[in-house]
């Protein structure tokens, strides 16, 4: 099927959905699929060889990322020496996904180039199986396992005739690059290094059976980017569920900060197909931009933390590091395997480098009242040693209770350095006053509860990238003018100290 004749069915079909859709985003999701052209078919001539599955591997050069100047042909050793393959140093295989064009999309030529940048003397090799790609989805995701057995046989014979360690081989597979690069790793003889998996495809493998898709059993190490795993109706583009050792879910691994798919949605109408495609894109494409920046950008290589769920992790739950309960995001993660899989969360700025700053901030809200139906909007400020972050907003969950300790997750752009300040901004809605706030705001872990007129307020703060723990106290409760709906939070004095026994006691209670 001609490219262009399907992306103007594409553009046929979602302006008519476009007219009656209570939900665009499944029209979205279905045509993602294809499986909603699947009746259309017939209307095309199917392509006659499409059960053909050959797949080429090209090795590139630094000098040349995004041209294929030589191929290494399985059998053929001289074609190995004819491409300068380097057996001692690291092997990539890149692996792409499905396809409506039939060409390279333009990240391939970034991630190579990003690879030699970060491992010289490298073979980078791009394995092209775009013309099974360029299928109806449902056919391309099939060929995904002929495939794989393909590459697989191509690293058998490799491995055989250039003795390399298959721990200095690394498979990079994007959607279904992802499910490829699963099925080579189990159907080559020895076990392949590592498999990362960006944003694995999610229809035809949800759900499926370990040896259906890209799973731990497939490599040494397998470890997996997931960005786009907004389901609605149990459909999801990029897979939900974990496929790897370690899987991480960047901003919960549905929406991706500066990706704007219902500001796409909305202009839909306006700017037809390329809108949608362009957000559609982004969001599974994070994936790969992730991978790129921890590879240009080691020394700032972004964080991700282990946590059972998402919200529990916005509720800034889950920043400890202890017992590798932390990890780089990208190619510098540590091989973390246990015996079962480890779900891991972190959040990203919208552009690179994606990493941000995490902090948990915890706050005893302590009142003779009960303030159950509050629901304040606060925002806080934080002043470090480097700069200072304005204004971030406090994500209220759940409505404030009192008497109970809250956690919340902040994240901030900038490297701030050292937390030396913090102030907090409010809204003033129903019942919430400034002078409420103060007699709120306050801690388990003050000394003083007892005396009643004394209140010492208190916040505990870890912060997630250095994993520094510190406690602020109200700032001259006097002196804080409540009419500017603002208190402000220093570092506390040693006097809470003294009672620094039975506040770790709290802490080891409350990490999760
Ligand atoms: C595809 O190839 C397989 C194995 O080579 C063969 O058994 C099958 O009949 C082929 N299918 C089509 C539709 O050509
Ligand atoms: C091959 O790779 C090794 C290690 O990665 C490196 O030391 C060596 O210089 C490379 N050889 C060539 C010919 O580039
Ligand atoms: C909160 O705790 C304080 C001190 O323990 C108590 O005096 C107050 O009545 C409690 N408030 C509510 C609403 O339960």
């Amino acid at each position: 099927m001609k490219a262009w004749r399907v992306r103007f069915l594409y553009f046929l079909v979602l302006n008519a959905a476009v007219q009656y859709v209570t939900s665009l985003e499944e029209e979205l999701a279905n045509s993602i699929s294809g499986s909603f052209l699947d009746p259309l078919r017939d209307l095309f001539d199917p392509k006659d060889d499409k059960n053909q599955t050959t797949a080429k591997f090209s090795l590139r050069k630094p000098s040349h990322p995004d041209d294929d100047l030589c191929y290494i042909f399985p059998g053929n050793p001289d074609s190995l020496t004819a491409c300068t393959f380097n057996s001692t140093s690291k092997t990539f295989l890149v692996i792409h996904g499905w396809t409506v064009s039939g060409l390279f999309e333009s990240w391939v030529a970034k991630l190579v180039s990003a690879l030699y940048e970060r491992e010289q003397t490298a073979n980078v090799i791009v394995v092209d199986w775009l013309y099974s790609a360029q299928n109806h989805y449902g056919v391309a995701a099939q060929n995904t396992k002929a495939v794989g057995q393909e590459v697989a046989r191509f690293i058998d014979w490799i491995k055989e005739t250039t003795n390399m360690p298959l721990e200095n081989l690394h498979l990079i597979g994007y959607s279904l690059g992802a499910h490829v690069a699963g099925f080579a790793g189990s159907h080559a003889t020895n076990k392949v290094g590592r498999i990362t998996g960006l944003d694995p495809a999610g229809p035809d493998f949800e759900g499926e059976h370990a040896h259906g898709r890209l799973s731990p059993d497939d490599a040494d190490f397998v470890d997996v980017l997931h960005t786009f795993t907004r389901g609605t109706l149990g459909f999801s583009i990029g897979i939900q569920q974990p496929v790897g050792h370690v899987d991480i879910y960047p901003n919960g691994g549905s929406y991706q900060p500066g990706c704007n798919l219902r500001g796409a949605l909305k202009k839909i109408a306006n700017l037809g197909i390329f809108a949608i495609t362009d957000a559609v894109k982004c969001e599974h494409e994070r994936s790969i931009h992730l991978f790129i920046d921890s590879l240009l950008n080691e020394q700032e290589a972004g964080k991700a933390y282990r946590c059972s769920n998402s919200d529990t992790f916005n509720r800034g739950m889950c920043l400890s590091c202890r017992k590798s309960r932390c990890n780089a995001v990208g190619y510098g993660i540590s091989k973390v395997r246990r015996a079962r899989n480890v779900q891991m969360f972190t959040n990203t700025r919208a552009s690179m480098p994606f990493r941000v700053y995490h902090y948990q901030l915890k706050i005893h809200f302590l009142s003779n009242v009960d303030h159950s139906e509050m629901e304040p909007s606060l925002t806080v400020s934080l002043y470090g040693t480097k700069a200072e972050a304005d204004n971030l907003e406090l994500k209220l969950k759940e409505k404030i209770a009192t008497n109970k300790t809250q956690s919340f997750l902040l994240a901030t752009e900038k490297d701030i350095g050292d937390l030396l300040m913090l102030k907090f901004k409010w809204e003033q809605t129903n019942g919430w006053s400034a002078s409420n706030m103060l007699k709120m705001v306050s801690s388990l872990w003050s000394g003083d509860s007892e005396n009643t007129d004394v209140k010492v307020h208190k916040i505990r703060i870890r912060a997630g990238e250095t994993q520094k723990k510190m406690v602020f106290c109200v700032k001259d409760t006097k002196a804080q003018d409540l009419r500017s709906q603002e208190v402000t939070f220093v570092k506390c004095k040693d006097s809470w100290r003294s009672n620094s026994k039975r506040s770790t006691k709290r802490i080891t209670l409350e990490n999760h």
